[in-house]
């Protein structure tokens, strides 16, 4: 299969309420691996394009929780695709070995990142030709 055919946007119930919404995310539940790490990035400048690396390991799940932002990935054999992250009840899933770049963050974007790993500099190909490399030794799947 295509390394890009496994990122997907995953949609989460809304369990709210009059009161208002609530949303869960759980790991190998809703979220298709156990969580260790999250992070979110937020007060992003105009005109930042974020990311730019590869994980030879990490898989992630990036959720708008407030605001927006889009997200390009690439598989360095030159097939791209662009995502937009709008929506706190929906979240866009990252096998590892894809390249993204997340950009047009809104002056309001919270995205909120979980990890199936704990972080470690060492598993980031932060170099987009090191990264077409890997991939042409290696394809997506290391
Ligand atoms: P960076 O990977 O450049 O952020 P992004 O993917 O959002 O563009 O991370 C910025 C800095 O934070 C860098 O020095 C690494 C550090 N960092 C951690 O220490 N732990 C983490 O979990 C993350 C995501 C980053």
């Amino acid at each position: 299969m295509h390394h890009l055919n496994l990122v997907k946007m995953i949609d989460f119930p809304q369990l709210g309420d009059e009161r208002g919404d609530l949303i869960v995310v759980e790991g190998g539940q809703n979220i298709p691996f156990e969580i260790k790490r999250a992070f979110y990035i937020c007060g992003t400048k105009q005109g930042v394009v974020r990311g730019q690396h590869a994980n030879k390991k990490t898989e992630f799940v990036m959720i708008n929780v407030a605001g927006s932002s889009k997200v390009r990935v690439m598989d360095g054999s030159g097939n791209e695709a662009i995502f937009c992250l709008n929506k706190p009840n929906t979240g866009l899933y990252l096998p590892n070995m894809v390249w993204k770049e997340m950009y047009d963050f809104s002056d309001d974007s919270v995205l909120l990142v979980l990890a199936s790993e704990h972080y470690d500099a060492e598993e980031y190909v932060r170099d987009y030709n090191a990264y077409k490399d890997i991939v042409a030794v290696n394809g997506n799947s290391i």
